[in-house]
């Protein structure tokens, strides 16, 4: 998950002014719920950067506890230097990696780069297949000790002092014999250990430290989303590269896993689990869901190839279900907001009190008319209406779906049925 990160900057659509305080709490009560949605061998992935990064380890350390603590990854989010800036120039956010529980969960490896197969070669024809070589001798106390052996080839070995042999005297006797030293293409060089790309592990342990080559940066996610919706102009201002997700979700997810991301912005996780062919849930506070996350990922249903499409061959294909909270209160605080005179705030107020579930500590027929309200500003005569609203009944309870009054048709309540309860009742 990607949530704001505090930075205090208002140049984004959302509000992430909150203080300090105000923030841990608001991920606090959505962390201790990712616990409770993670299966016992899954994880999760916070991004930040460092207006809270320590915070947020520490509260992570008592939600997940601390033994479940797996990784921060640092990614590179830009190259270059910014030359103006005051103190430095960050060119790195953070990913703080959790395990419910961190012994069940096994990392996939990474697959081995076109880069890393070069080094695989057969220069003697090695029926085992491709292999590469690294030294007999190594620093650590716990290799085999410091002896001379001669071979049968005539050649003499003994590890550089200070050194020693990475195998025993008697291994090393069956490693000539198996044909797996190398004695350079003259036959008669300081012996290498060979080792085949068939008897290794499928690929390599990732990283910690996300580079922008691989992994993309903010400009190349910019650029994403732009490529995406071309005409548009008021586009989402933080956007991550797919290419990280594509690394994520390769660490951390298989085929048909299921993947959550309750802070989907433009939608970049839900994007790349949908072409990696993951299940996935995303949530997304603003209208922008409608206008740029939902149309993505119709984009990416019809194939689009921007993004890490070519890298995980993805052509088009699957379906995603999209739906809203059906509105209550939250239909008043957006006309309240809208108002932009008394009059309009007048009638607003009327509806309220037929309609409106209001809050059970304010009486809203009389506060209201006293002449102090009247007086007020229209600024703040609006921040108190929002205010007399009951916050908990912003959208329908699940419970009231069957009220007449909300006018719930059928489909929408088996849709309701099958995402509470796993089945309708038909
Ligand atoms: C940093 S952005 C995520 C960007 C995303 N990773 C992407 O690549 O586009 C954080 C998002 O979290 C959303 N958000 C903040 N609070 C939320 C909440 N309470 N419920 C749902 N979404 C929320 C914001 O509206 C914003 O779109």
């Amino acid at each position: 998950m990607d949530p704001p990160y505090n930075t205090g900057n208002d140049s984004f659509n959302y509000n992430d002014r909150f203080n300090h305080s105000t923030w841990l709490t608001f991920m606090k009560n959505r962390l201790e719920i990712a616990r409770e949605l993670l299966r016992d061998d899954g994880v999760i992935f916070v991004q930040c950067d460092d207006n809270e990064q320590a915070y947020l380890k520490v509260l992570m350390d008592e939600i997940f506890g601390r033994e479940n603590f797996v990784a921060c990854f640092v990614w590179e989010k830009k190259g270059g230097r910014q030359n103006d800036a005051k103190f430095y120039s960050v060119n790195h956010e953070y990913i703080l990696n959790y395990g419910k529980v961190k012994e069940y969960f096994k990392p996939n490896l990474m697959a081995r780069t076109e880069e890393m197969l070069s080094m695989y070669k057969n220069p003697d024809n090695d029926p085992r297949g491709v292999w590469t070589s690294i030294t007999l001798h190594a620093k650590d106390e716990s290799s085999q000790g410091n002896y001379s052996i001669t071979f049968d080839n005539g050649v003499t070995y003994q590890a550089p002092s200070g050194t020693h042999a990475r195998l025993s005297y008697e291994n090393m006797q069956k490693a000539y014999k198996e044909n797996r030293l190398w004695f350079g293409e003259s036959g008669k060089n300081t012996p290498r250990l060979k080792k085949f790309l068939s008897e290794i592990k499928d690929g390599v342990t990732h990283n910690t430290l996300l580079v922008q080559q691989e992994v993309g940066n903010t400009q190349k996610a910019k650029q994403e989303i732009k490529t995406l919706f071309s005409d548009r102009n008021d586009l989402f201002a933080t956007p991550k590269p797919e290419a990280l997700l594509q690394r994520i979700l390769e660490i951390s997810t298989n085929e048909n896993d299921l993947v959550l991301d309750f802070f989907a912005g433009s939608g970049t996780t839900l994007a790349v689990a949908h072409k990696m062919k993951r299940r996935y849930i995303g949530i997304e506070q603003m209208d922008y869901i409608e206008s740029i996350t939902k149309e993505r990922l119709k984009n990416v249903i019809d194939g689009e190839q921007g993004g890490v499409s070519k890298a995980v061959s993805w052509s088009g294909g699957g379906s995603l279900i999209y739906c809203e909270l059906a509105n209550l209160n939250a239909k008043f605080i957006d006309m309240i907001e809208n108002s932009s005179d008394e009059n309009e705030l007048n009638q607003i107020y009327e509806k309220l009190i037929k309609f409106a579930f209001i809050d059970y500590r304010v009486d809203i027929q009389n506060d209201l008319k006293d002449l102090e309200f009247a007086a007020l500003e229209f600024i703040e005569k609006k921040r108190i209406l929002k205010k007399c609203l009951d916050r908990n009944m912003d959208y329908i309870p699940y419970a009231d779906m069957e009220d007449s009054d909300y006018k719930i048709d059928e489909r929408t309540k088996k849709l309701n049925d099958i995402f509470y309860k796993g089945s309708s009742d038909e």
